[in-house]
């Protein structure tokens, strides 16, 4: 596909990345949420490529993505009912359910663990994808389309921009770069997401001893998600299962990003200029900097939206630092607060080195 054209992937188009998933290969596909890396998940060799691919440490589990109406039994094992209950309140959709593994899922999805994620998507495109291939009886493992730590791909481009897809054939490109370009060709095509950051983790697979977890919040709250199975999800515990989205660096551009209150932002940028800092701002209201700035919503679903491609575009104007105005704290913020706060974690001090205190 031409990658100046943003038009939705055709069934062709669809019908062919399949294909290569059947063979082996990668596809990088649209869902609601995030742009998908996938593979095809009962193919340890293919799922391997991810991690190539991506630069990912192989014990890190993935998502295994599955068509709607796909049978639960076939991918996991002691199904709860509050697993069923959620499944049909919330897919196709962004929540994934880490369950008991069945015995065929390979090592590489699970990352040796004995549970499994698994989701539904609702991206047309996606649900396409998933019936097309094998059927509609396969399961595509897919993390996020970035390399590991870095922001999450909410279009295409995204993804072009991140695995050097087209660099590959200038030859301009060489090292990891280029195995990373080799090894994805396909990147179907399905616009900007419509949620913007990665789906919720409900973790089911201890529910008689720990009651259901909340490994990683998102657009599905942890409120909707009680108002469904009649409990509230508990934060994780020490003993919880590993989720790489949960360390406490991810999800970060190369310019160090600070948070800052609203109150002290139009003071702090001030400063920073005196100083010959050059800054980009995140924010709901703006001190005037041109194309140095984003704006997002004082919401938080449109707010979830354009988060990662404002990141995105604030890491490419050569700042020396990106201030994202603090949002609020109430519990519909919960998913972007916990991004950003994975976002800034490498970033500490970084506004105090600035400012000479
Ligand atoms: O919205 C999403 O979930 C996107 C789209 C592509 O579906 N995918 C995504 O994948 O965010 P990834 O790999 O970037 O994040 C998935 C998270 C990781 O933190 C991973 O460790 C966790 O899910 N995860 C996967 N399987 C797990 C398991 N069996 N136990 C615990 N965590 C698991
Ligand atoms: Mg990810």
């Amino acid at each position: 596909m031409n990658p100046a054209c943003n038009a939705v992937a055709d069934a062709a188009e669809i019908a062919a990345a399949a294909r290569v998933l059947e063979a082996g290969g990668l596809v990088a596909f649209p869902t609601e949420t995030v742009y998908g890396l996938g593979a095809d998940a009962e193919n340890p060799a293919a799922v391997a490529r991810i991690y190539q691919a991506k630069g990912r440490p192989n014990d890190h589990p993935v998502i295994v993505h599955v068509a709607p109406g796909a049978d639960l039994d076939y991918w996991v094992t002691d199904i709860p009912d509050a697993a069923r209950q959620l499944v049909d309140a919330f897919w196709p959709g962004p929540l994934t359910l880490i369950l008991k593994r069945a015995d065929h899922i390979p090592d590489a999805v699970s990352g040796g663990q004995d549970t499994v994620g698994i989701r539904c998507p609702s991206h047309p495109v996606a649900i396409a994808l998933l019936s097309a291939f094998k059927g509609g009886k396969g399961g595509v493992a897919a993390p996020s389309a970035n390399k590991f730590g870095n922001v999450s791909p909410t279009t295409a481009q995204h993804v072009r921009d991140e695995f050097h897809v087209n660099d590959a054939e200038e030859g301009s490109i060489t090292g990891e770069d280029a195995c990373s370009a080799e090894l994805l060709s396909t990147v179907l095509e399905g616009g900007a997401s419509q949620v913007g950051i990665e789906s919720t983790i409900v973790d089911l697979s201890r529910l008689a001893t720990h009651g259901p977890v909340l490994l990683r919040p998102g657009h599905i709250s942890a409120q909707q998600i009680a108002d469904v199975i009649g409990q509230v999800p508990a934060a994780p515990d020490q003993a919880a299962p590993r989720a790489s989205g949960t360390l406490e660096s991810h999800y970060a551009p190369r310019t160090p990003v600070t948070m800052v209150e609203h109150v002290a932002l139009a003071d702090i940028v001030t400063q920073l200029q005196t100083k010959g800092v050059k800054v980009a701002v995140i924010s709901h209201a703006l001190p005037a900097l041109g194309d140095s700035q984003r704006m997002l919503p004082a919401e938080p679903v449109g707010y979830a939206y354009g988060l990662y491609a404002a990141l995105r575009d604030m890491d490419l104007v050569q700042a020396d630092v990106i201030l994202v105005e603090t949002p609020p704290q109430a519990e519909p913020w919960h998913g972007v607060n916990d991004r950003l706060r994975r976002s800034v974690f490498g970033s500490a001090g970084v506004l105090a080195r600035f400012l000479g205190q």
